[in-house]
């Protein structure tokens, strides 16, 4: 497999980035993760300027670190064996002394990988999920993509410890996202989402679905559910780029609604599924 490493592009195994490197020293570095169906790219241009607000928002100058990304991404996805997949890019501060002050004028770091998408076994539940509900005990700037993934890293093995599949996060008693995901309720007649603001990450899947929901006429508020109405929600849904759209079944070992996917998730989830498919065909991006 080749990577994109500093304008270069080399075999995984002989890629080296220096023990210096500030996203080994202090996760001071940002990334993306870009969905990819039929060797196209899902929402290049959202996901591109994520980076680039990423980037801004830690005050990393674009001009230590030019890069042509729409290019390393064709490139990538057309490396996919069965053209599914995701992208991986990263950018970090460089390697230089250690110090915590930003160095003058090391070049930026930049780091491009294509991940084939794992299938799933056929008739497995591959979009249906348990969560938990734990402690939001990251920092207060989770709109950066930042790799400084420590907290996110601990929730999700806390989840995983207590045999679920996400952890859903608490914040002065609201549910404002997951782990590695944005949530959905469904409250009474409405689909609810936390705002897009500095406690979430403003995930790209879930502008999808936002779009999607308008289109099939489900109401949306997006006002961030608060523990006790995510406990009574008929429904229950996540999104990422990885996961894609997916019904969250249990919650802290308790049933959502009847237990199982909901009419909300099936409508947003074959929308999702056509998006896709023209995404494959060319027909949308
Ligand atoms: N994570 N919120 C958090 C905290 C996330 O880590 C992610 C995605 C999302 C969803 O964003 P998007 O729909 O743009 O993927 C929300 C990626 C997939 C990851 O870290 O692997």
């Amino acid at each position: 497999m080749l990577v994109y490493l500093n304008g270069d592009w080399i075999p995984a195994d002989s890629a080296r980035v220096s023990v210096f490197d500030r996203g080994f020293i202090f996760g001071d570095s940002v990334y993306e993760v870009i969905p990819v169906y039929g060797h196209r790219t899902f929402r290049e241009a959202a996901h591109l300027a994520r980076l680039k607000a990423s980037m801004a928002a830690v005050g990393m100058d674009e001009r230590l670190g030019p890069v042509h990304w729409p290019t390393v991404c064709t490139r990538l996805a057309e490396t996919l064996p069965a053209g599914d997949g995701t992208l991986y890019l990263q950018v970090t501060r460089g390697a230089a002394p250690r110090q915590h002050a930003f160095p003058a004028n090391a070049p930026l770091t930049l780091f491009a990988y294509a991940r084939p998408r794992v299938s799933e076994p056929a008739g497995s539940a591959a979009s249906e999920m348990t969560a938990v509900l734990c402690d939001d005990i990251r920092w207060a700037r989770c709109d950066i993509k930042t790799t400084s993934l420590i907290a996110n890293v601990l929730l999700v093995q806390e989840a995983l410890r207590r045999g679920a599949d996400e952890a859903l996060l608490v914040r002065d008693g609201l549910v404002n996202e997951g782990a590695v995901s944005n949530v959905f309720a469904v409250c009474g007649e409405r689909l609810r989402t936390a705002p897009r603001n500095h406690l979430i990450l403003g995930g790209i899947t879930r502008d999808v679905v936002l779009e999607l929901a308008a289109g099939l006429g489900i109401a949306v508020e997006e006002r961030a559910p608060s523990q006790a109405e995510l406990s009574g929600a008929r429904e229950v849904l996540i999104t990422s780029s990885s996961r894609e759209v997916a019904a969250v079944t249990r919650i802290d070992g308790r049933p959502v609604g009847d237990g199982r996917p909901g009419p909300v998730f099936h409508r947003l989830h074959a929308a999702f599924e056509t998006f896709k498919e023209e995404v494959r065909m060319g027909r949308r991006m």
